[in-house]
């Protein structure tokens, strides 16, 4: 589809490159790895590929701390390997997507070198440098992985500012040559045949005149930074700034990770008349399973109800309908696996058929699907039982803060919530097959492999007709095929707005109508929609139709 918005009815499948394919034994994932399965994604049927970071970087975040924006990480591969990987993209009619992550660079960066040499070096300004307060931080904010957010620096006396970990610290955008340095990277990229960018955290990079201390509660050491920091304002200046320079320059698809961002927001950030992003990637329904004291955040076991999911979904497709685009996602390489989370690992039945159920919730919707390597096979999370399993700093930093320093949670409460909540449990590699490490690596993985790759592998999925495997691959082709997918309007199912267990959902642009039905429970219940007669069922995770008998995790979907 050649058009303004080609986007609007494309999949996009992401890779954490580090966990896809290791093809040199070093127990990383890499480039020529990817080059190995781009078949696969071609059979899946996916548009467009979106990277996690693969510049080079001393890997404190996985890539998300980048000491060079252009040159590869050297245990991924080189430029070589990358030029062939875009070329094989092309080849097969996909696109490619790269992690734009400049809220921030390594402290290994050299603009970070020389900012911290001196006060009065060319490049201090390129970073957020503050005197301290009477002896402490130049304010409360804390940081995403737990404690300050501000590091001194001994040399110059002076504190600067990293909202994730101190060896990410945070650029000035106040700066017009940041803003020109980052803007010429891009087109750099762009030259080399880059489609588009996924944004990281780039609502964050506007701070606050003054930057003024937070809110916080009795509990919190130091005030959550993300409602002082997001949607800050200049954020919308410098994104149409950002656009002009390069976007528009170029046929390019962006996507701007947007965490606290509202409808509200959207409509600014990914309107459809394009003067800053294409589309938001935001974490409301994400955030419905956290912890009702906020100095726990995240860290919870709950699982977010029906109610909730339904009541946020629908806002956002009422809201944006017509005037801004959404991403649609489950899963990302921060979130734990969406089957063990809002659905059901506890048999494998239970396993497909939810995994099934919930694909079919979220694809009907508008806006562009995410999906996020491994989850087209139900990957389930790793759930690790020691602390010492775990990479991510993330988990590990708040392990330390919420139970050893602030004594709120006990070890084994914690332990609980990262195994249900971790990030590592997105990052375990993939499961190709049942041979050892599941054919990711000859050598020992970066990061342990989760044990259900016996039976939960992608060679099982390709010989199996009713896998998961094949069930996305319908999704993304009736997304293609059918415009109503990307173009209808939408309402809830009439009764089915307080429903506790089943998502009722319609779709329809005068030509044609879905009502996608969803069962999130593992009841059976009897329920009655209204399904004219030459209805046609469009998919199901069933082999048959049970009528107004809805069976465990049932999802079926209906055209008229
Ligand atoms: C959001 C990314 O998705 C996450 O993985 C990373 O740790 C932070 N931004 C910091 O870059």
């Amino acid at each position: 589809m050649e058009n303004k918005h080609w986007w609007k009815n494309s999949v996009v499948y992401q890779i954490y490159p580090k966990s896809f394919q290791d093809s040199n034994g070093d127990g990383v994932g890499d480039l020529r790895g990817i080059i190995e399965h781009l078949d696969y994604l071609k059979k899946l049927g996916v548009d467009i590929i979106w990277l996690n970071p693969i510049y080079k970087s001393p890997q404190v975040d996985n890539g998300y701390d980048i000491s060079d924006y252009q040159a590869i990480n050297p245990t991924l591969g080189n430029m070589d390997d990358f030029q062939e990987l875009i070329d094989g993209i092309h080849d097969r009619g996909m696109k490619l997507v790269m992690d734009l992550v400049v809220n921030h660079t390594s402290d290994q960066h050299h603009w970070f070198q020389e900012s911290k040499k001196s006060k009065d070096n060319p490049y201090r300004d390129y970073y957020i440098w503050r005197d301290g307060k009477d002896g402490h931080e130049p304010n409360n904010w804390g940081s995403y992985f737990s404690g300050s957010a501000w590091q001194y620096d001994k040399d110059t006396d002076q504190y600067f500012l990293h909202l994730f970990a101190p060896q990410q610290v945070d650029l000035n955008w106040e700066n017009p040559k940041v803003r020109h340095s980052v803007y010429d990277m891009m087109n750099w990229w762009a030259a080399k045949g880059v489609d588009g960018f996924r944004m990281d955290v780039i609502n964050l990079i506007s701070k606050p005149q003054g930057l003024p201390d937070g809110k916080k509660s009795a509990d919190e050491k130091y005030a959550n930074v993300q409602p002082i920091v997001a949607n800050g304002p200049r954020i919308h200046e410098f994104l149409q700034e950002m656009n002009k320079n390069v976007m528009s320059k170029h046929k390019m698809i962006t996507v701007g990770e947007t965490p606290g961002a509202t409808p509200e927001d959207a409509e600014k950030y990914a309107s459809l008349d394009n003067k800053e992003l294409n589309m938001v990637f935001q974490f409301e329904h994400m955030g419905l399973d956290g912890n009702d004291n906020p100095a726990l955040g995240k860290w919870n076991d709950k699982k977010a109800s029906l109610s909730d999911l339904r009541a946020n979904f629908s806002k956002w497709q009422e809201k944006l309908m017509g005037k801004a685009w959404n991403s649609l996602y489950w899963n990302n390489h921060d979130q734990p696996r969406v089957v063990s989370r809002f659905g059901d690992d506890s048999t494998e039945e239970y396993r497909v058929k939810s995994a099934k159920m919930l694909a079919t919730m979220l694809h009907f919707q508008q806006g562009t699907p995410y999906i996020f390597e491994g989850e087209e096979i139900g990957m389930t999370n790793a759930k690790f039982p020691k602390l010492s399993d775990y990479v991510d700093l993330e988990s590990i930093n708040a392990y330390h803060q919420l139970v050893d320093d602030q004594h709120l949670l006990d070890g084994k409460t914690m332990m609980k919530y990262i195994a249900r909540n971790s990030r590592d449990n997105a990052r375990t590699p993939m499961q190709w097959d049942d041979s050892e490490n599941a054919g990711f690596t000859d050598g020992t993985p970066w990061e342990k492999m989760n044990p259900s790759y016996k039976q939960i592998n992608v060679k099982k999925a390709l010989a199996d007709p009713d896998s998961i495997f094949y069930y996305y691959q319908k999704l993304i082709k009736l997304r293609h095929d059918l415009p109503v997918i990307t173009n209808g309007d939408y309402q809830l199912a009439k009764g089915n707005e307080d429903d506790p267990d089943v998502f009722a959902y319609l779709r329809s642009n005068g030509d044609t109508t879905l009502l996608v039905i969803c069962n999130y429970s593992k009841k059976t219940l009897q329920r009655h929609f209204d399904v004219p007669a030459d209805a046609k069922l469009l998919i199901s995770n069933y082999a048959d139709d049970a009528g107004d008998s809805i069976r465990p995790y049932e999802a079926k979907v209906y055209q008229y």
